[in-house]
């Protein structure tokens, strides 16, 4: 295991050394994001500020006007990811098609991102997120990013707390790094990330509840019942955080009013679902698993169930 406060490039690096084959064009892709992270972290620590420095004259000096900070977020990854020339696709949950980047003609990955996930939590101070799946390019066209999710090369969030916490996995294990903001560095603060068996906690909108089908209904109850804890914050990164660490159950379900849930395969439920297996914990859609979906959409939903084993086999109905 890998020493706790290791620079993230480092980290990288080395993961790479172990594939002697590797031509460093992930390590590149990634370095990619963390750069684009660094700078939402920055923006989002300033969120709320924006207003009132532009009414004191101290931003805005060209007469900008101020953007909101999911289509701020979207455009600084658009940036980052385009210029690292390794991705021949980028598909974001803020844009209607794909985008392919002239620099990334050559480019072995195609990736899918949520640019700030929680959005609504953003004027409210509380924690949001950037998720992020990488896929290898196999035909250059749409299907590239209709791979199943356990195609995916790589698959990470960034969550902007009360620290900045950047989780990822190339297959090899779950890692956490948490931005010290005094020296710009990702440091190892979670290495091998295992969620435990099962959890004391259980994560769903419960406002819901009257839309829900009886099965789901008498599941929560049964939680409930064994004096489980209700916690739902309302970002999916936060709440998937929490999981990761502490165990339990996250799901948005599918209901009447939404039949597929809510939350998209390619830029939500597939990474999660990645990095919570990887992380030993068990990712599905209530019939199969998410990593074993295939896409027929770019923006399609999927119902989620995710998080500690015992817990997720207790709540869904199939074992596979
Ligand atoms: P986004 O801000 O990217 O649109 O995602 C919001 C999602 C997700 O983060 C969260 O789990 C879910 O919306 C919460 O939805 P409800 O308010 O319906 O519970
Ligand atoms: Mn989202
Ligand atoms: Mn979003």
């Amino acid at each position: 295991m890998s020493a706790i406060g290791m620079d993230l490039n480092r980290f990288i690096l080395e993961e790479e050394r172990k594939y002697p084959k590797a031509t460093g064009s992930l390590t590149i892709a990634l370095t990619a994001i963390t750069s684009a992270a660094k700078i939402i972290a920055a923006h989002v620590r300033m969120a709320g500020l924006a207003d009132v420095l532009g009414a004191t004259g101290l931003t805005n000096v060209q007469g900008e006007e101020v953007q909101k900070l999911d289509e701020l977020s979207n455009r600084i990854l658009v940036q980052h990811l385009s210029d690292s020339g390794q991705f021949y696709a980028l598909a974001s949950e803020e844009m209607e098609e794909p985008l392919y980047p002239e620099k990334g003609k050559n480019g072995k990955y195609v990736i899918a991102f949520d640019p700030l996930d929680g959005s609504s939590n953003i004027d409210v101070n509380v924690s949001i997120g950037t998720i992020f799946s990488i896929h290898k390019k196999v035909s250059g066209t749409i299907d590239d990013f209709l791979q199943e999710g356990e195609k995916q090369v790589a698959a990470g969030y960034i969550i902007y707390g009360s620290s900045t916490v950047l989780v990822y996995s190339t297959g090899n294990g779950v890692n956490g790094f948490t931005l010290d903001p005094s020296v710009g560095l990702f440091l190892l603060s979670h290495p091998d990330m295992n969620i435990p068996g099962r959890g004391k906690i259980y994560s769903i909108n419960e406002g819901y509840y009257k839309r829900w089908d009886d099965s789901l209904r008498s599941k929560v109850d049964s939680f409930k019942e064994r004096g489980y804890s209700l916690r739902y914050i309302g970002s999916m990164v936060s709440d998937v955080h929490r999981t990761l660490i502490k165990g339990g159950i996250f799901a948005y379900p599918a209901d009447s009013k939404s039949p597929s849930g809510k939350l998209r395969l390619l830029y939500e439920a597939s990474p999660m679902a990645y990095l919570v297996e990887h992380a030993g914990g068990k990712a599905s859609n209530g019939v199969t698993d998410i990593l074993k979906v295939k896409p027929e959409k770019l923006h399609q939903r999927v119902p989620v169930f995710l998080g500690s084993r015992e817990d997720i086999e207790e709540m869904i109905n199939h074992n596979d």
